[in-house]
């Protein structure tokens, strides 16, 4: 497996671009389910999570062509199961559940299983469906699902769930009457999927509110759709900029999706300006502390939390990060411990004690935006940072090393 490393103390300075959001591309790949004929998705990032979801929908008999512009073809479907092997390393797999069943009448994809940031459950998918008249049965590890025609109903979501009110929308888009989400998640990426999906012929109002409805519509058409650009990945860059006293602009990105954010890194001590798909950053003076509080969107991204807390690491004063929306997504603090990091969990909260300065130290991290973190922390620490397992960087980065060392970073992957 290869390793990222990373000589400390280089300021970054330039700028970046920013790819496809994977938390985007991902539904709207699994949307083509719902036509037949050829769409084609432009700003699909290269990612690992991309490969697999190109293997799963081609295991189901999907047609595809192409890369960043990808053309997907789901006339023929004539595989109606996501096995194991697929779902376990894809959570996200779950989303093609809904469109399965609302086109083809069934389907049977694998339970999840356990994941590294905590239980992340699909009851809230399986109840959803129950409501909107399917039959569902969990079977030997999988979720047995089918339905003549889903009827709409009114949902109340008890939890917001992202790839939840995706995976509903998908089938309610099919479905006979009128569906109305309650509590839905305002995701910009639940907003581009609703877009995507009007654009095949779908009628869906209220995305990007907790209200969704969604008229059922006899059959959808295909549709040539544009991903949005990655906003944790334009965060990420944000929190380098940070991190490393550096000045850095992300380009092609949608400021507005990132409000929570920004305000906090101006609390830090960093100057940000923005244009309308420009956000420049820099810091000069001290870092201050601040709190921190995920939340669903527009609160501040759970999946920042870990790279803000490295930033923090090196802040004055303490910081509190509370993590409200997974339960065990603190992975991260071991290992920014080794690295010389003050960070003591008290329940859901971190608390983080800035120090003047962390060391470089092999690290490795067990989910994606934990890896994001210890590449962050790796960048201000005093000598030698050794990433491994960088598998779960290329889930969701694109050419991360890559675009750092285009700002200045002294960072290389080495194949192991
Ligand atoms: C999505 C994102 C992920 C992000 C997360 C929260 C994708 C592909 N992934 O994940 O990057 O970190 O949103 O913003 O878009 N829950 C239940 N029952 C359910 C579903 C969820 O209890 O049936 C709980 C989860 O355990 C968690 C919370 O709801 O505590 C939010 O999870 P959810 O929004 O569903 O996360 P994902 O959609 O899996």
């Amino acid at each position: 497996m290869d390793k990222i490393i990373i000589e400390g103390g280089k300021k970054l300075q330039g700028e970046v671009q920013i790819s496809g959001a994977k938390n985007a591309a991902l539904p709207i790949m699994v949307s083509a389910l719902l036509t037949d004929g050829w769409n084609t998705f432009e700003n699909i990032p290269d990612l690992v999570d991309i490969k697999t979801a190109k293997r799963l929908l081609k295991s189901l008999g999907v047609q595809m062509e192409g890369d960043g512009a990808l053309k997907i073809n789901a006339s023929q479907i004539d595989n109606l199961e996501a096995s194991y092997e697929l779902v376990k390393t894809m959570r996200a797999s779950i989303l093609v559940l809904g469109p399965l069943v609302a086109r083809m009448g069934r389907a049977r994809v694998s339970l999840p299983g356990g994941c590294a940031i905590g239980a992340r459950p699909v009851n809230l998918h399986i109840k959803a469906l129950r409501e909107m008249g399917a039959q569902v049965d969990l079977v030997d590890g999988y979720v047995e699902a089918k339905a003549d025609r889903l009827k709409g109903a009114e949902i109340f979501f008890e939890t917001v769930t992202v790839t939840g009110t995706e995976n509903i929308m998908m089938a309610a888009a099919l479905a006979k009457g009128k569906t109305v989400l309650k509590n839905a998640a305002k995701e910009p990426e639940v907003v581009n999927l609703a877009e995507v999906l009007n654009g095949m012929g779908a009628r869906i109002t209220g995305a990007g509110t907790d209200t969704i409805k969604i008229d059922g519509v006899e059959g959808l058409h295909s549709v040539t759709a544009r991903v949005m650009p990655d906003r944790i990945e334009a965060g990420t860059f944000l929190i380098a900029a940070g991190i490393t006293g550096g000045d850095v602009t992300v380009c092609g990105c949608d400021p507005e999706y990132l409000d929570a954010l920004i305000a906090k890194l101006i609390d830090t001590g960093m100057e940000i300006t923005s244009t309308e798909d420009r956000i420049s950053a820099k810091r000069r003076g001290p870092i201050r502390s601040v709190d921190v509080r995920t939340a669903p969107f527009p609160g501040f991204p759970t999946d920042l939390q870990a790279q803000m807390m490295a930033y923090m690491t090196v802040a004055e004063g303490l910081s509190a990060i509370a993590e409200t929306v997974f339960e065990n997504r603190f992975m991260h603090v071991g290992e920014l411990t080794r690295m010389g990091a003050n960070i003591e969990i008290q329940g859901h909260t971190a608390m983080v004690k800035g120090v003047p300065r962390i060391k470089g130290a092999p690290v490795m991290a067990t989910d994606l935006r934990a890896s994001a973190s210890l590449i962050l922390a790796g960048l201000v620490a005093e000598g030698r940072t050794e990433i491994n397992r960088v598998y779960h960087l290329d889930r969701g980065y694109q050419e991360i090393e890559k675009k750092f060392s285009a700002l200045g970073a002294d960072i290389r992957r080495v194949k192991v």
